[in-house]
């Protein structure tokens, strides 16, 4: 098989275990000939997973709580200098809500967890590209990619401030990318993914019911992790260098299904 990503440089957010989205992400980049540079939330990286994946991909890991400008531009700079230039791609996989976590309902919700959820699940992708943009951290034709969920278009109810968040991410993928696309010729964009059994999908109330509803309604079934890693390498490669302010779904087709038989008994 050849591969789409030899020569291509990269930083990768978000893989805290090995159930994690981004984790598959980085496997499958450097199988694909890139060289990556992995990174999380100090708090993440102290429970010590991610370096199983740095020693596999050879990667070293620089923390950056991603809602820090200051550790985000330590993080570019730095991997920057790793790479002796810039980047070619740039996975943000990176979601919390502090009110799901706590079990807040909607009706009832905390705003300021509310501000800190928004903060790190969408401000922090808007950081990112600020960074890229003021250090000039990414070569002409690069990608950037952010992970999301249909909860920004249609309502589900347990997702809570999520959705917002989602719809706030997806956002700042097509207003950046207009900028990072005019200027750079970078393409923003962000991938809506099926369900997936990850902590942080996991962290959502009654997500395994809502796991096998979503596998019933789409006619491909929920798509994997490492089909959703296939799916990024493809987007980071010279096969879409046209693909840009797009939100693209990776769902087995549950977006466009309106009812499935398949669910009626
Ligand atoms: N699992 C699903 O069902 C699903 C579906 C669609 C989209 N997504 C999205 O995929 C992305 C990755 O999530 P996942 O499902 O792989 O779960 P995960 O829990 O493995 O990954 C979430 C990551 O966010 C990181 N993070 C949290 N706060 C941070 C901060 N302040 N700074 C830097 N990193 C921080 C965590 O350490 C963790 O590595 C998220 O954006 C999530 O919303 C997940």
């Amino acid at each position: 098989m050849s591969k789409i990503l030899s020569g291509k440089k990269g930083i990768i957010s978000g893989a805290l275990n090995s159930e994690s989205i981004a984790w598959k992400v980085a496997e499958r980049c450097v199988a694909e000939g890139a060289q990556i540079v992995l990174t999380n939330a100090p708090v993440a990286m102290r429970m010590g997973e991610i370096n199983a994946l740095a020693e596999k991909c050879n990667a070293p890991v620089i923390g950056a709580d991603a809602t820090s400008m200051e550790d985000l531009e330590n993080l570019f700079t730095k991997s920057m200098d790793h790479f002796g230039g810039k980047l070619d791609f740039v996975l943000h996989s990176i979601g919390m809500s502090v009110n799901v976590r706590k079990g807040k309902p909607y009706t009832d919700i905390n705003h300021e967890w509310m501000q800190k959820t928004f903060d790190i699940s969408a401000i922090s992708f808007h950081k990112m590209m600020q960074t890229i943009w003021k250090l000039d951290a990414i070569n002409d034709w690069g990608s950037v990619l952010a992970l999301s969920y249909i909860a920004a278009q249609r309502v589900f109810p347990d997702y809570s401030e999520m959705a917002e968040s989602k719809a706030l991410l997806e956002s700042f993928a097509r207003s950046f990318g207009y900028h990072l696309g005019t200027a750079k010729h970078v393409r923003v964009n962000t991938l809506s993914q099926s369900p997936t059994m990850t902590t942080a999908g996991q962290g959502v109330k009654g997500f395994h019911d809502f796991f096998n509803y979503a596998d019933k309604m789409s006619p491909l079934g929920n798509a994997p992790a490492e089909d959703c890693a296939n799916y990024c390498v493809a987007l980071f490669s010279d096969y879409t260098r046209y693909v840009t302010m797009q939100n693209l779904y990776h769902d087995g087709g549950f977006s466009t299904m309106g009812m499935n038989p398949a669910l009626i008994q």
